[in-house]
């Protein structure tokens, strides 16, 4: 079950790996560092953008992260943490949607997160999923519907 809260410790330690995890990206085009975290009971799965030559084939951190959590047979988060640890101090409170998830992102996490699911975005706050993107798009066949 997704958690409607979070305890402030885990959101750190979730938000912790997240930054971690953004050193591990490969991002020689842009060179902007994205990390993600991702919840399942009391494990985290970590993911980092994966840029190409072939720009459109870049893959952002909150997805490879996605899918590390789902090959390792997890299908429901229960929390997400994003980072963008490039972003200096001065644009994160100007700009903070240079924080934000894209939105493929959340759309992808909607597959595996529920409307209430929290979404804690590393120096702009934290979210519930429905809030990032209302009305996402479903099918029925998703699983536990
Ligand atoms: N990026 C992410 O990893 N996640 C997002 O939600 C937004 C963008 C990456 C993709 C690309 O490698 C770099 O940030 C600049 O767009």
């Amino acid at each position: 079950m997704a958690v409607k809260n979070i305890d402030p410790e885990l959101a750190e330690e979730l938000l912790a790996k997240a930054r971690e995890a953004a050193t591990r990206a490969y991002c020689p085009y842009s060179n902007f560092h994205v990390g993600a975290a991702i919840l399942v009971g009391n494990q985290i799965y970590t993911g980092a953008n994966v840029e190409n030559a072939s720009y459109g084939l870049t893959i952002c951190a909150e997805r490879t992260a996605s899918f590390a959590a789902v090959l390792a047979g997890h299908i429901r988060f229960d929390a997400i943490a994003v980072s963008c640890v490039d972003v200096s101090a001065d644009h994160a409170q100007l700009h903070p949607e240079m924080l934000m998830p894209c939105g493929a992102c959340r759309q992808l996490l909607s597959e595996f997160a529920e409307p209430e699911t929290v979404i804690l975005v590393d120096r702009a706050g934290k979210f519930k999923l429905k809030d990032l993107l209302p009305n996402a798009f479903r099918l029925l066949n998703r699983p536990n519907n």
